[in-house]
């Protein structure tokens, strides 16, 4: 990885707050192609609401700084902007896949929505991607947690 190269996701001097109350304090990292970034922290030092702030689904948080994706400022989209951003360019797997994922629809319909809201990709195109279902068995591979679209209401913790 090249470290001239502009980052993909650059998160600069973000603090987050709930009212008066700031729970994520001046916190900058960047992100390049390609790259695998973990944050760890102890619980409540704010590692959830960092990474749902990245797509904004986090009711009630007021932001300070910026978070620059491909150079852009999402903290000044509008929330079409950040619709259409949405599980198209930034997608997030949500912890606890048994919640955020609907045992009443096979994961392929689940992925496939994904695809059918944001591309231009037909219903059964998108199906084709798979039709495992999304209750566990003991024969299933490991589901895979629903992607945003979905999930604008999962929560992390
Ligand atoms: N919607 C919310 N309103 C007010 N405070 C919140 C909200 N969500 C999280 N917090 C607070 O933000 C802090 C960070 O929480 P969180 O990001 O869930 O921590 P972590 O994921 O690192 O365990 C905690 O003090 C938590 O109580
Ligand atoms: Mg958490």
């Amino acid at each position: 990885m090249s470290d001239t190269a502009s980052p993909l996701l650059s998160i600069d001097r973000l603090s987050i707050a709930f009212g008066a109350h700031r729970v994520v304090h001046d916190l900058s990292l960047d992100i390049h192609a390609g790259e695998k970034i973990g944050l760890v922290g102890e619980s409540g030092s704010g590692k959830s609401v960092t990474a749902l702030s990245l797509l904004r689904l986090v009711a009630g948080a007021s932001y300070e700084g910026a978070i620059r994706f491909r150079g852009d400022d999402l903290l000044r989209y509008t929330p079409r902007q950040m619709q259409a951003l949405r599980g198209r360019s930034i997608a997030m797997i949500f912890q606890e896949p048994m919640t955020s994922l609907d045992p009443l629809y096979t994961v392929g319909e689940q992925v496939a929505e994904v695809l059918t809201t944001h591309e231009a990709t037909s219903r059964r195109a998108a199906s084709s991607c798979s039709a495992r279902p999304a209750s566990p068995s003991p024969h299933a591979a490991p589901t895979r947690s629903r992607t945003s679209s979905r999930a604008d209401n999962g929560s992390a913790r």
